[in-house]
């Protein structure tokens, strides 16, 4: 067996230390040390995006990063945007504007959209579109996720 290396990650503001292998992913490592199931794993080999989470405030595939390579770092996952009960404001807007089917790709739809209001102004359709392109979704149309991300970009600058 491997030797285990020690890891203390802070994920959603809370610190966590584990020790893990240096093969395992940081997905899996959200999804099965954490038991933060929200981070979706599809292609598992960067195409989807539907891992995607935030390290350090960048949005990263997180089928592509090793745990070990998050030590020391800040992580947010899909869980730091609300819950059922108490929706985030991206997350009302995904609703109120059908932006997801089968919600398969959405927790990596969110975290980019949330890493894309964060840092850009999205003054345009092709800019959010430029930004979600790196994410696919099989099931809703993307028309309908440009229009929950316009939304938050609305709200956000008080539109
Ligand atoms: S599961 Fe990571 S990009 Fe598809
Ligand atoms: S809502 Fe089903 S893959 Fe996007």
């Amino acid at each position: 067996m491997m030797d285990r290396i020690s890891i203390s990650v802070t994920v959603n503001g809370t610190v966590h230390t584990a020790e893990v292998e240096p093969r395992l992913l940081l997905a899996d490592f959200v999804r099965e040390t954490l038991d933060l199931t929200g981070t979706h794993v599809g292609c598992e080999h960067g195409v989807c995006g539907a891992c995607t989470i935030l390290m350090n405030g960048d949005s990263v595939r997180s089928c592509l990063t090793l745990a070990v390579q998050a030590d020391g770092a800040e992580v947010e996952t899909v869980e730091s945007l609300g819950d059922a009960e108490n929706l985030g404001p991206l997350q009302k807007a995904f609703r109120d504007h059908h932006a997801l089917q089968c919600g398969f790709c959405t927790p990596g739809m969110l975290m980019t959209a949330t890493d894309m209001l964060r840092k850009y102004s999205l003054e345009t359709d092709d800019d959010i579109r430029d930004g979600l392109s790196g994410n696919i979704c099989r099931c809703t149309g993307y028309q309908h996720i440009v229009d929950a991300v316009r939304a938050a970009r609305d709200e956000r600058d008080g539109r």
